[in-house]
């Protein structure tokens, strides 16, 4: 019986014209500058963003992570939504590496407030640390996969720019939430000062996120990625599918957000799951099984044994994300799955 694998968009396999841009890739010594896929890689990536520069890291984490070194000192303050995946999913990296103290604010929807910000910022006193940054996540991923929205991140703009903060998008599914705003990728970055994205979740590629923003920027990113281990030498092998993501796999994602509607409609349907219709806007749909007198984890095992995986979320949450690979038949099958559960008919 196939697997119905709904844990995470990161499980995508690479297409076959990504395995044979790896074979076909050039390739050079990319700490040296010599890599000419990586090259063109990064030069996609800034050009898609609207940015001068962008800079290919091994993952989401660490892109993050080097962002916030590259535009930070020690002892600062950064601005986060609480349940963002920086402070939530990064093993305390902002602090215990990049020294960073978190001061996290409550969004809605995965979305924060403006005004929320603004009363949030540190005022120039002696005793309290300074704020440098202010973090965004595009899409949000513990709030259900919401968009913020351009003229949202504008006002949040805003506020920074009042007090010469910068705003940093962690967009690691930008291309989620432009393909369901239906805008430019460029709608969404341009009042942000850097951002990053992601090229092994919806998009497929196997390896890689993208570091992107000023030049300035980008090369202190870069000495930072080489400090923390992640300068590669032969990364054309990363990029090559990176590429092919990039070209290939963005306007796809609809299906995946159609097929995610059409399990979470047919979720809420079934009695005693609980969940938010309206924060199912992407990929990512996020319920409560609190109802079953269950737990996440005992939910998520039951499930596991009709052949449908999805991740325990935390007490009684659960979190399924639809991706290359689940059709609409997955779909049914993992409705027909909860639906077995919830009767009790285990
Ligand atoms: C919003 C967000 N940011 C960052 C990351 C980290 O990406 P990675 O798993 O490549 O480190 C993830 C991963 O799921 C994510 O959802």
């Amino acid at each position: 019986m196939k697997q119905v694998d709904l844990r995470s968009d990161t499980v995508t396999l690479p297409t076959q014209e990504m395995l044979e841009a790896i074979v076909h890739a050039q390739l050079g010594d990319d700490v040296l500058g010599e890599d000419p896929t990586v090259m063109a890689l990064e030069d996609l990536a800034a050009e898609k963003m609207g940015k001068e520069s962008a800079l290919l890291v091994t993952s989401g984490t660490q892109a993050n992570l080097v962002s916030l070194m590259a535009q930070t000192h020690r002892g600062e303050e950064v601005i986060l939504e609480s349940e963002s995946h920086i402070y939530y999913y990064e093993v305390g990296g902002l602090s215990a590496v990049a020294g960073l103290v978190p001061r996290t604010l409550k969004g809605h929807r995965g979305v924060l407030d403006p005004r929320d910000i603004e009363a949030a910022i540190r005022p120039p006193d002696i005793h309290q640390p300074h704020t440098a940054l202010i973090c965004i996540e595009n899409t949000h991923n513990r709030a259900g996969g919401t968009v913020v929205t351009p003229k949202q991140i504008e006002s949040i703009n805003e506020v920074a720019k009042e007090d010469k903060i910068g705003l940093y998008m962690d967009g690691a599914r930008i291309f989620n939430a432009a393909v369901a705003l239906e805008v430019d990728p460029k709608q969404l970055t341009r009042h942000v000062d850097s951002l990053m994205f992601c090229l092994s979740k919806g998009l497929s590629a196997p390896i890689g996120s993208l570091v992107v923003g000023s030049h300035d920027f980008v090369e202190r990113a870069r000495r930072i990625r080489k400090m923390l281990g992640g300068g590669m030498r032969q990364a054309g092998v990363i990029a090559a599918p990176g590429i092919v993501a990039l070209e290939k796999m963005v306007d796809r994602l609809r299906e995946d957000h159609d097929n995610a509607k059409r399990l979470a409609d047919g979720l809420a349907r079934i009695d005693r799951i609980s969940i938010d219709l309206p924060s199912v806007q992407t990929n990512i749909i996020i319920f409560d099984v609190g109802g079953l007198s269950m737990t996440g984890p005992e939910f998520t095992a039951q499930l596991g044994r009709r052949g449908v995986k999805a991740l325990d979320y935390g007490g009684t949450l659960v979190r399924m994300v639809t991706h290359r690979g689940i059709e609409k038949d997955d779909v049914d099958r993992a409705l027909e799955a909860v639906k077995q559960i919830a009767e009790g008919s285990d």
